[in-house]
């Protein structure tokens, strides 16, 4: 790898059972710097047969020193890796920015809350409790929270590192032995953090990282009979094979299948403080957040002037190299370069561009750059304002009153997030609850929000949640003891 950083492990293997080897046939991938386009390194590409071997190690995991593990000393090696990430976060963050191509100072945040959510889940691990429940006489009920067992982890490419840290988080407090396949266009991330979990103390076979093509170490994962529960971010597509896949074992899962999320911006909202966050919480990794607030519903008595001022810091983005201080860096992927830049050229023809950024002059042709584009006036109902687009392209639609607004909010197939501007009182909080959509922000805008607040969505945008305590819930199951003592 041409990198002038050491590294403590090889992109190339996997991690099977505390060993890293490499793939089953010896298959690799090459890994792809978006910003020059250049491949910088290979990783392993898993097959089948790595997924078996990878269930086995987390099975004898569960029946070895993982499962003997109390919940204090679960959470005191999340804690201890906690502080590894930390220690390495500059490291991580370069690796992250290299590999996504995302702006290295979005890449230090990530690294920030990996660590945060090991943190979190570290300190939550032994506070997780049961319930006394009041039943017959002479009988004592309780209820226990137990580990699902082994569970898959099927991350995307987006935001590797947070993804990671709120799924295996989770998981590994509440006891579970996991699986994780990272996403093929960015792994590195992943492999480092695995490889810091033997130095926190983590048991082999707690934490196995397959790497490899989603239709097959991913297909493999989420159809495997002895996995207990699959956890999914990424497409709706990809979402609904693998929970067909998990329903054939009738297993649960666990789906964030992004969104079309609306900031709405009312005529007495206080607009500077608005501004800056209407455009960030969607140029922000390039566009390509679930959450990213793609939708910008402004009431029609300020929408004039909410364009021009948008407009106007459009014409003032630059996308260029990850490394370079930019706005935005380089979409993920050629693949994904491609899928926008075909809704940017829809938009051309059929809408009006009331802003557009550009691209640095120093951005290597080959690196997978799009310029930011605010499309203005937009139909509710059309294209760019019902599809996910994953892209630095923002759509204003125009309304007159609340109950347009909740109508245009609510009226797409999506339901992550929610971005409320106003300084009504009563107003935000009969939006809060007619919003349909798992977060809600009044005046600010989280973009997910942070490590404690739960998150997912309602209709395609997924189900279950995961951050905050509630994930703990999800990534366990419940059992009721009833115990007749007279
Ligand atoms: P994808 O959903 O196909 O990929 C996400 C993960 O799923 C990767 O790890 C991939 O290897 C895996 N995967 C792919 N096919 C699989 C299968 N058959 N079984 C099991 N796992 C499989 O998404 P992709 O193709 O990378 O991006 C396409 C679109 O998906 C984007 O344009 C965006 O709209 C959406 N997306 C949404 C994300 C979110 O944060 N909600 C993240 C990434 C993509
Ligand atoms: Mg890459």
């Amino acid at each position: 790898m041409e990198m002038n950083t050491k590294l403590w492990f090889d992109p190339a293997k996997l991690l099977v059972g505390g060993a890293w080897r490499e793939a089953e046939g010896g298959g690799a991938i090459p890994v792809e710097n978006p910003s020059t386009g250049e491949t910088i390194a290979s990783i392993a590409a898993g097959t089948a047969g790595d997924v078996e071997a990878a269930v086995s190690a987390a099975e004898a995991a569960l029946d070895g020193e993982w499962g003997a593990m109390t919940a204090t000393e679960r959470g005191r090696v999340l804690l201890r890796w906690a502080r590894l990430v930390e220690e390495r976060a500059e490291t991580l963050a370069f690796l992250e920015s290299t590999d996504v191509g995302k702006p290295i100072a979005q890449a230090r945040n990530d690294a920030t809350a990996l660590s945060r959510y090991f943190e979190f889940y570290g300190g939550a691990a032994d506070k997780v409790m049961g319930e006394t429940i009041p039943y017959q006489a002479g009988t004592t009920v309780l209820t226990l929270r137990e580990p699902h067992g082994v569970t898959a982890h099927i991350i995307p490419w987006n935001y590797p590192m947070q993804i990671l840290g709120r799924s295996i988080g989770a998981a590994l407090a509440m006891g579970n032995a996991c699986v994780l396949k990272p996403a093929e266009d960015a792994s590195l991330s992943a492999l480092a953090v695995a490889a810091l979990a033997e130095e926190a103390g983590l048991p082999a076979g707690a934490l196995n990282v397959v790497t490899g093509y989603g239709h097959e170490v991913g297909a493999a994962l989420s159809a495997h009979p002895r996995v207990h529960h699959v956890s999914f971010t990424g497409s709706v597509g990809t979402g609904r094979r693998i929970q067909s896949a998990a329903a054939e074992n009738v297993v649960p899962v666990t789906l964030e299948l992004g969104g079309k999320s609306p900031h709405i911006v009312f005529d007495d909202c206080h607009l500077e403080a608005a501004l800056p966050t209407l455009v960030g919480a969607c140029i922000q990794a390039a566009g390509q957040t679930c959450s990213a607030a793609s939708r910008v519903l402004v009431q029609r008595g300020i929408y004039e002037e909410v364009k021009a001022k948008m407009a106007a810091v459009y014409n003032g983005l630059v996308a260029g190299p990850a490394s370079g201080g930019f706005d935005l860096g380089p979409l993920v992927s050629g693949k994904q370069k491609a899928i926008v830049t075909r809704y940017i050229a829809k938009g051309r023809d059929e809408l009006t561009i009331a802003g557009e950024g550009r691209i640095d002059d120093s951005a290597p042709a080959k690196g997978h750059y799009v310029a930011p584009v605010l499309f203005a006036d937009v139909p509710a109902d059309h294209a760019l304002a019902q599809e996910e687009i994953f892209g630095p392209v923002q759509v204003m639609i125009p309304f007159e009153d609340e109950a347009d607004a909740i109508r245009i909010a609510n009226g797409t197939d999506y339901g992550l997030v929610a971005g409320v501007w106003t300084e009504n009182g009563a107003r935000q909080m009969r939006l809060a609850r007619r919003l349909h959509c798992g977060q809600v922000f009044i005046n600010n805008y989280g973009a997910g929000g942070g490590v404690e607040l739960p998150f997912g969505g309602t209709g395609k945008s997924g189900h279950g949640r995961e951050k905050g305590f509630e994930a703990l819930y999800g990534f366990s199951r419940l059992k009721t003891v009833s115990i007749k003592h007279g």
